[in-house]
């Protein structure tokens, strides 16, 4: 953990100016700065940094933040990473924090693993312990190289190797237990080991810490019983859906060519490395998750799943739009023919075949779109055709990224839809929208104009969601309003789990800092969607101005939504209660509910700006 100080030191330290200025033409433009963006193509500059406030923000991309997310994103690298590099060149010594408790734990979790690879990995290399382990690996075709680069090992086939070894070496076994390394016996008399006779695949993060193994069984039995892989629990480090296998050996490459591959299985994974394809990752298994997707965005825009069948990529397909929506980044799906893995059909095929299928890989939303048309029988007809779009725009409907993601990333998304399907982007907004509506459940409060902006016509937020916004967007500003707020609203208030996570930092940052700068709230993001998207309301919030109106507009129109909502929710249960009454006791009992809301918003004295 760098210390928050050091963080702050750095900052103040660097001018914003000559480190975007290395690497961008900037030019005066009133009090900001103009240039063209470093992160997306363009041909007139959109790209703007103030060095008042410290941060950038390009209006075309929506990329902003401090000068440590503009690091983040030129070097692709991670925030601390960020903080070092920019340290180094100032030349101020980086002071380091005491880890926090979990901090410690994942770096004890990674030394035993460290130490453990090291163990399995001697295992394979013994002349005599791991001969018929390195037989097996030859006829599968990896080469020692391979298995040196991706440090394979071997797990014993006894009951305790590993736990005898680490007593030699004075390792606990409770250490070994916490890493998923050893079992306690039922008797409760000693431990066990977990990888028994299987080759071991190490899982090594980006930065290259050994957070997981998976172990191959050796023994065709079990490759029956369907054990043929056995993973490490899931531990502090180590989240199956989170991490992607062979990252660290793939991630400079990834950058170079801005594209990930991505394939199921280890083996397919080494396969496509040891011939040179050294772009590749692999799910273990899984289809792509989100997390995987976010994690593969910090160091590429371009994404290829590979599946090993159609029957997989039918299935992931799905998954693969919401991923798609949600994660800004180009996804394009592939299936290996005849039913073979990536690693078979690299044997039997070459790698120059295999890498026909990646660059022949469908755009995911199109993928998607083709299968919706294949499903109706009658594709062509009118009713066909119909119901084929209604099928493909429900998946987008249903996608919970479909409303929170980026409105740019929306935006080209819908022209991009509305290609394929021969409709325009209104249209396809329009249906979405209403395939959505059909399915929410939420109440809408009756009055949804108020005196919220409607700036953004193309974002289906609710005008609740448009206040609870512009309550960010004004603390952004005017940190000290949060005495004003706090009582009122929480972060849980907001719906959107991006805006929500935001508004906990933003809450904390006006609270509990005396005088708060934006690059100070900033400079804590190790997120960059985050650091964009408080950027980019800020931005809004300064050039909408008036702060004290702006706010209680909002604040106000939140209020009046909760007591329109509590009054409906009190309806609904006298309803319940009672279905006996007639409507007219029903206004009454009603009118009887409003009036003590009233009086309870009257005494709440935080309300009022
Ligand atoms: N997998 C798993 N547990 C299993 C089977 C599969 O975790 N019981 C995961 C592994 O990450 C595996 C991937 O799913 O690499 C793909 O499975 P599969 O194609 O069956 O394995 P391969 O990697 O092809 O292994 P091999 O070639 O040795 O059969
Ligand atoms: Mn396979």
């Amino acid at each position: 953990m760098i210390d928050s100080t050091t963080i702050r030191q750095v900052q103040d330290a660097a001018d914003i100016l000559d480190v975007i200025g290395e690497h961008v033409a900037l030019k005066r433009a009133g009090k900001n700065f103009l240039g063209l963006c470093p992160f997306h193509e363009e041909k007139t500059p959109s790209f703007s940094v103030s060095p008042s406030k410290s941060i950038f923000k390009c209006f075309g991309c929506g990329a902003g933040g401090s000068i440590f997310q503009f690091i983040m994103r030129k070097d692709r690298v991670s925030f601390p990473e960020a903080v070092e590099s920019l340290a180094q060149r100032l030349g101020i010594p980086i002071a380091r924090s005491q880890p926090s408790p979990t901090a410690q734990r994942k770096v004890d979790l990674a030394s035993v693993n460290s130490w453990a690879a090291g163990v399995f990995r001697s295992n394979l290399q013994d002349q005599v312990l791991g001969r018929s382990a390195r037989e097996y690996l030859a006829t599968r075709g990896l080469s020692p190289q391979i298995q040196e680069q991706f440090k394979l090992g071997l797990a014993l086939p006894g009951w305790d190797g590993l736990i005898q070894t680490a007593a030699s070496t004075s390792r606990s076994a409770q250490s070994l237990a916490a890493a998923g390394l050893v079992t306690a016996r039922e008797s409760g008399q000693g431990w066990y080991d977990r990888f028994r006779n299987r080759l071991i695949f190490p899982i090594v993060d980006a930065s290259q810490r050994v957070i997981a193994f998976a172990g191959r069984s050796l023994e065709l039995a079990d490759e029956k019983s369907g054990a043929k892989y056995l993973n490490s629990p899931e531990t502090p480090l180590f989240s199956k859906s989170s991490c992607l296998y062979g990252l660290d050996q793939a991630r400079d490459s990834i950058v170079r060519k801005n594209q990930a591959v991505v394939v199921e299985g280890y083996t397919d994974c080494l396969m496509a490395h040891q011939h040179g394809l050294t772009n590749v990752v692999a799910t273990m298994g899984t289809a792509l998750t989100d997390l995987q997707a976010g994690l593969l965005r910090r160091f590429c825009e371009r994404v290829v799943v590979v599946f090993d069948s159609d029957q997989a990529g039918l299935q992931a397909a799905d998954r693969a739009i919401d991923v798609f929506l949600g994660q800004r980044i180009q996804l394009s799906v592939a299936a290996v023919p005849q039913g073979k893995d990536p690693c078979d059909y690299i044997i039997s095929h070459g790698i120059d075949a295999f890498g026909q299928i990646v660059d022949h890989a469908v755009d995911a939303l199109e993928y998607k779109w083709q299968l919706a048309r294949r499903a109706q029988q009658d594709s062509d007809s009118p009713a066909g055709q119909h119901r084929a779009i209604e099928q493909f725009l429900a998946s987008l409907a249903r996608s919970a990224h479909f409303g929170s993601s980026d409105p740019i990333w929306r935006g080209l998304l819908l022209n991009h839809i509305a290609k394929l399907l021969s409709m325009s982007p209104v249209q396809v907004l329009a249906v979405v929208n209403q395939l959505k509506s059909r399915t929410a459940r939420r109440v809408q409060p009756a009055d949804p104009s108020g005196p919220v902006s409607t700036a953004s016509a193309q974002t289906p937020l609710s005008a609740m969601d448009k206040a609870l916004r512009q309550v960010l967007e004004v603390l952004l500003n005017k940190p000290s309003y949060i005495e004003k707020v706090a009582g009122v609203i929480a972060p849980e208030d907001f719906s959107q789990a991006d805006l929500q996570t935001v508004a906990e930092a933003v809450f904390k940052w006006a609270g509990d800092t005396d005088q708060p700068q934006l690059s100070d709230l900033l400079a804590g993001q190790s997120s960059l969607d985050q650091a964009d998207l408080i950027t980019s309301l800020a931005e809004q919030g300064s050039r909408k101005g008036n702060f004290q109106p702006n706010l209680s507009g909002a604040m106000d129109y939140i209020c009046s939504y909760r007591q329109r909502r509590n009054s409906l929710d009190a309806a609904e249960s006298i309803r319940r209660a009672d279905s006996d009454l007639s409507d007219e006791q029903v206004n009454e009992l009603l009118q009887q509910v409003q009036s003590q809301l009233k009086t309870q918003n009257r005494r709440n004295p935080g309300i009022r700006v």
